[in-house]
């Protein structure tokens, strides 16, 4: 069987990702996981993960550098890249969302509104289907300061716990989607590596489904 490349998100998905990995027996030495190195082999030598910044998981699965991977579909959907998602892992739930310290916001008559993102795509999509113009500020981490400090007027952002939104005096005003951690696939080495792609889906799709 040839060996399969996993990307793995670094970050907030990283220990549920290895969790569902090692529940359907696919884990790596210890050591090496508590290593600094950015590529690991499983224990059976069958898999090889690489650990990557969230939006970088589809760029390695789309030029096929990774077979596989396990990203949100927030990133996914920010992305756009061309790859088979197989699976909804249903875990790493979380909301992207319209947040600010202004309630009445988007209630209230406005000019131009001034968003703060890590999500400029999904931004555009949201505001430009509601025929709300926007100017997009896109930044690339702790989102929730720009509103507190004058640099926009809301953000869009991911909220998990909602303690971020909380502890800097934020509020949800609208949802703009839902998103779980999703399995995603190579096209290529879904069909060059057939059966050992499949048993990780079928592995991994059992697992989900106890879990949903
Ligand atoms: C994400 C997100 C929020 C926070 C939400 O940031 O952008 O800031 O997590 O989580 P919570 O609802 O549980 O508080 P991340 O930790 O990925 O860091 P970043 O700000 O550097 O992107």
């Amino acid at each position: 069987m040839p060996e399969l490349t996993i990307a793995i998100a670094k970050g907030r998905l990283q220990v549920a990702t290895l969790e569902r990995l090692g529940r359907v027996g696919i884990r790596a030495d210890e050591e090496a996981l508590a290593s600094r190195r950015l590529w690991v082999r499983d224990r059976e030598g069958r898999y090889r993960f690489i650990f990557v910044k969230p939006v970088d998981v589809p760029v390695y699965v789309e030029h096929g550098i990774a077979d596989c991977g396990v990203v949100g579909r927030d990133v996914l959907l920010e992305s756009q890249a061309d790859l088979l998602q197989p699976l909804d892992l249903q875990f790493g739930r979380c909301r992207i969302v319209v947040a600010s310290h202004k309630p009445e916001l988007l209630s209230n008559g406005f000019g131009m509104l001034r968003v703060a993102t890590k999500y400029p795509r999904i931004t555009a999509e949201y505001f430009g289907s509601r025929g709300i113009p926007v100017e997009i500020i896109e930044l690339a981490g702790s989102v929730e300061l720009a509103p507190v400090l004058g640099l926009s007027d809301c953000i869009v952002d991911l909220v998990e716990t909602g303690r971020t939104l909380d502890e800097n005096g934020l509020r949800v005003i609208e949802v703009i989607l839902e998103s779980t951690a999703r399995l995603v696939v190579n096209r290529a080495s879904f069909q060059l590596k057939a059966e050992a792609v499949s048993q990780l889906i079928k592995a991994l799709g059992e697992s989900a489904k106890e879990e949903a």
